[in-house]
C-alpha cells in the first residue's frame, strides 16, 4: 500500500493513493474554491475543516491560519492552496514589484525577460504564503473596444503563445524550490472575441478558427507544463464556456492533454442560471459543469450540496469527480505542498533591488516611440525650462494600470510618476521642469487650460503626458469610442498654438484613435501602463540614456468604426481592410517602432527552399546592421505567408521574432528557427496537416516594412 505522505513515490502515485482513501465530501470539498473576502474568518475556518481545495485572496497569516486547520484538523491533512491574481506583479501586496502590465511588457518581444518577470512575481507571491496566479493571460486581443485588453499580450497568437509559455515557464520553474508558483493560463478560450467588444458575451468563432488561431497560445502553454487553466466567463457559439463539454473536456482535456486541472472563472456556475440562463438550478448547473470538464469551481458556494445530491442520485459520472480530485491532488504533489505548506523566501526578496533591476531592464524595453521629427533625444543644450502637463504626468494610479489593487498607495521608494522621472533627470541637467494639469481624463472643463498654456509659452518644450485611467479599463469597462478621453485633445490643440514643440508621451490601457496627435505632435512615446518605474524609464528614453527598442504588440485603429484592425487577417475581394471615409489600415501597425538609431536588413536565407513535415525546423537567417550613429536593439520579425491553401490564409502571420543589439555600424546575422508545425492549416474538416506548396518568408522591422523575401515549398 502507498503512503500519500511519503515523498519517494510520485506524485502519480501519491494521488491515487489519497485519492482512494477519501469520501465524496473530501472529494468535492477539493473542487472548491472559495474567496475569503466573502466570508467571516469563522466561516473560513470552517471550510478549511470541511477541506476546501484552494481559497483566493487571502495571504499572510491569514492564510496560515486556514493552513493550519486543514492539515492539523481534517481526516487527511490535505494542503489548501491559495491562489491570487499576480497580474503583473503580486497584487495583493502594496509594497510589491509591479511590472509593466502584459500588454506593456509585450511590447518587449522578450521572451527572456517574461521569464524573470515570471521568477520575480512568483518568489513575492511566495512571501505571502500564496502558491497560484490567475497569470498570464493567453487571450487575443483585437477587439480593442473591449475592456481588458491591456491584460493581454496584444494581437498576434505567436507572440502571445511565446511571451506566456516563457512566464507560465518564470512562475513554475519546475517547482524546484519555494520560489515557485503554479502559473494558469486563462481565459480559455476566445474570450476576447465577445461581440462588439462587449466583456463576457458571446464570441461567435467557429471551432476551426479556434483551433486555427485561439488554441495555438494555450499549447504552447501546455507545452511549458502549466499546471492550471481558467474557463472564461463568455460562451462561444452560444455554448457558456462553463458548460462547453466540447471545447473544455474534448479539446483541451483530452486532445491537448493538459498535465493539470481547470478552474472555471469567478461565479462561473452560478452565471449558467443567473446570466447565461442554461440552467434553473444549482445540481443541474454544477453538473454540467463537472461534465465539461471544470476540475475546480471558484465561488459558488452552492457548488458543495449540489454535487454531493448528484452523487447521491447517480447523476454525475463518478469518473469525473475523480479525475478532477487527482488532478488536483496530483498538482499539489508536484508543487510540493504536502512537504512545505509553509515554506516561504524570505520577505527581504519583496520589491528587492534585485527584482526592482528586472523591472527596470524589461520596462526600458516596453515602451515604443511611435513618432520622432528629431526633437527626441531632448537636446540638453537648448532646452532649459520644460512644461510637463496633463493629466497623466502626476497620477500612478493610471500608470500601474488594472490589478495594481492599490499599490499605487503605496510606499515603495522606486515608484516613479513620469512628472517625477522627468524632473530627477532634467535636474541633472539643470533643466528646469514646470507642471501643470490642465485637464482631467474624463471630467469635462477647460479651467486648467489657461494654467497650462502660460507655462508652456515660458518653456523651451511641451511634454504631455496623456491617455486614459483605470475607469475605461478591466472587467466590464469596455468602450465604444477610442479617442483620447475628455479635453485633452483640445488641450493639446490649444498647446499646439503656442509653437512650442510638444512630445506626447502616452499613459493608457489600449491603443487609442490619435489621429490629430499623430499628426500635429513632434514625437509620441507610447508607454501603456509601465508600472512602478514608468516614470524613470520614460525619463531615460526622452532625455537618450535609453536607445527605445519596444514595437507595437498590438495595431492602432484610426477609429473605432475600424475595429478589428489586427494585421494578420483573411483577404477579402475588394482589397484590403477598406472603408470609404478613412484611409486604408491602421494608424499605426503591428510590430512598428522607431529607434534613435536606424537598421538596414540583408542577405535573407534558408536552411531548406523544399522541406516535408520530416524536416521538423527551418532555419531563417539575415543580416541586420545599425547604419545609424548610436547603439539601438532592433526587434527583428519574421513573417510567413502561405500562398495558397484549401481554407483561406492570412495575408501575412509572425513566426519568429529577435531582439538584436547593435553599436553604431555594427552588423550581425539573426537566426530564427521556424518549426514546420507553424505552417499548418486547419482544414475545413478540422485537421491540422502540412499542405503542399509555396511559402513566402519575409524577414524586417515591422508587420510593414519587410525588405526581404524568399519562397519556399512544402513538397
Ligand atoms: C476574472 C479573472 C480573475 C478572477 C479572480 C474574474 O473576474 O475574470 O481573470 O482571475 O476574477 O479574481
Amino acid at each position: 500500500m502507498i503512503d500519500y505522505k511519503d515523498p519517494k513515490y510520485t506524485s502519480t502515485e501519491r494521488a491515487n493513493a489519497l485519492l482512494s482513501l477519501m469520501t465524496n465530501e473530501e472529494k468535492v470539498g477539493q473542487m472548491m474554491q472559495l474567496a475569503y473576502k466573502f466570508m467571516t474568518r469563522e466561516e473560513a475556518l470552517e471550510w478549511a475543516k470541511k477541506g476546501l481545495g484552494s481559497y483566493l485572496h487571502v495571504l499572510g497569516d491569514n492564510a496560515d491560519e486556514l493552513q493550519r486547520t486543514a492539515i492539523n484538523e481534517t481526516r487527511l491533512g490535505i494542503p489548501i492552496i491559495f491562489g491570487i491574481d499576480c497580474i503583473h506583479g503580486h497584487a495583493l501586496n502594496e509594497y510589491a514589484t509591479v511590472f509593466p502590465t502584459q500588454l506593456a511588457m509585450a511590447q518587449s518581444f522578450d521572451r527572456e525577460a517574461m521569464r524573470k518577470c515570471g521568477r520575480v512575481s512568483a518568489t513575492e507571491v511566495r512571501c505571502d504564503s500564496l502558491h497560484w496566479t490567475f497569470s498570464p493571460v493567453f487571450c487575443i486581443g483585437r477587439d480593442t473596444r473591449w475592456g481588458r485588453i491591456n491584460e493581454t499580450f496584444g494581437e498576434d497568437p505567436y507572440l502571445i503563445g511565446e511571451l506566456g509559455a516563457a512566464i507560465v515557464d518564470g512562475y513554475q520553474n519546475n517547482f524546484v524550490d519555494n520560489t515557485c508558483i503554479m502559473a494558469c493560463a486563462k481565459h480559455y478560450i476566445a474570450y476576447g472575441e465577445s461581440i462588439g467588444g462587449r466583456d463576457a458575451y458571446d464570441s461567435m468563432v467557429s471551432e476551426r478558427m479556434i483551433r486555427e488561431t485561439f488554441l495555438p497560445p494555450f499549447e504552447k502553454a501546455a507545452k511549458a507544463g502549466c499546471k492550471t487553466y481558467m474557463t472564461g466567463y463568455q460562451s462561444v457559439d452560444g455554448v457558456p464556456m462553463n458548460s462547453n463539454r466540447r471545447l473544455l473536456r474534448e479539446v483541451l482535456k483530452e486532445e491537448v492533454g493538459v498535465d493539470g486541472f481547470i478552474i472555471t472563472d469567478w461565479a462561473n456556475v452560478r452565471s449558467l442560471i443567473d446570466n447565461q440562463k442554461v440552467c434553473d438550478n444549482f445540481e443541474d448547473a454544477s453538473r454540467v459543469s463537472i461534465d465539461a470538464g471544470n476540475d475546480m469551481i471558484m465561488q459558488t458556494e452552492e457548488f458543495y450540496d449540489a454535487t454531493l445530491k448528484l452523487i447521491e442520485n447517480g447523476q454525475v459520472d463518478m469518473k469525473h469527480i475523480d479525475d478532477s480530485v487527482f488532478r488536483i491532488l496530483k498538482a499539489k504533489f508536484d508543487m510540493g505542498l504536502f512537504e512545505h505548506p509553509f515554506e516561504k523566501p524570505d520577505r527581504s526578496k519583496i520589491c528587492c533591488d534585485e527584482h526592482v533591476e528586472v523591472d527596470l531592464e524589461v520596462t526600458r524595453e516596453s515602451m515604443t516611440l511611435l513618432k520622432n521629427d528629431g526633437i527626441l533625444p531632448i537636446n540638453t543644450k537648448k532646452v532649459r525650462k520644460i512644461a510637463v502637463i496633463g493629466p497623466n504626468a502626476d497620477d500612478l494610479e493610471a500608470q500601474y494600470g488594472d490589478w495594481s489593487c492599490g499599490a499605487a498607495n503605496g510606499h515603495r521608494k522606486p515608484a516613479t510618476s513620469m512628472l517625477k522621472g522627468i524632473k530627477k533627470r532634467a535636474k541633472k541637467d539643470g533643466i528646469e521642469v514646470v507642471y501643470k494639469k490642465g485637464c482631467d481624463i474624463e471630467k469635462p472643463g477647460k479651467r486648467g487650460f489657461n494654467a497650462a498654456i502660460k507655462a508652456a509659452k515660458e518653456s523651451d518644450l511641451i511634454i504631455a503626458v496623456m491617455g486614459d485611467y483605470i475607469e475605461l479599463n478591466g472587467e466590464y469597462k469596455s468602450r465604444a469610442t477610442l479617442d483620447l478621453p475628455g479635453e485633452q485633445t483640445a488641450l493639446l490643440i490649444e498647446l499646439k498654438k503656442t509653437k512650442k514643440p510638444i512630445v506626447l508621451v502616452m499613459v493608457n490601457g489600449k491603443p487609442l484613435c490619435i489621429n490629430w496627435e499623430a499628426e500635429n505632435m513632434n514625437a509620441i512615446l507610447e508607454t501603456f501602463n509601465s508600472g512602478m518605474v514608468g516614470g524613470t524609464v520614460a525619463a531615460e528614453i526622452l532625455f537618450g540614456d535609453v536607445n527605445p527598442s519596444g514595437k507595437l504588440p498590438i495595431s492602432f485603429p484610426r477609429t473605432a468604426g475600424q475595429v478589428p484592425v489586427y494585421y494578420n487577417y483573411l483577404p477579402g475581394w475588394h482589397g484590403d481592410n477598406k472603408y470609404k471615409d478613412i484611409e486604408e489600415g491602421p494608424l499605426y501597425p503591428f510590430g512598428f517602432g522607431l529607434s534613435y538609431t536606424t537598421f538596414e536588413y540583408s542577405n535573407l536565407s534558408v536552411s531548406k527552399t523544399e522541406f516535408t513535415e520530416a524536416d521538423g525546423e527551418i532555419i531563417v537567417t539575415a543580416k541586420i546592421k545599425n547604419t545609424g550613429k548610436v547603439k539601438g536593439t532592433e526587434i527583428a520579425q519574421m513573417y510567413i505567408h502561405d500562398v495558397v491553401g484549401t481554407v483561406m490564409r492570412p495575408i501575412l502571420e509572425l513566426k519568429g521574432f529577435e531582439r538584436v543589439e547593435l553599436d553604431a555600424g555594427e552588423e550581425k546575422t539573426v537566426s530564427f528557427t521556424l518549426p514546420v508545425e507553424e505552417l499548418k492549416v486547419v482544414e475545413q474538416n478540422l485537421e491540422r496537416v502540412l499542405e503542399k506548396g509555396d511559402f513566402e518568408i519575409m524577414v524586417g522591422g515591422s508587420s510593414v516594412d519587410l525588405p526581404l523575401i524568399t519562397t519556399i515549398k512544402a513538397v
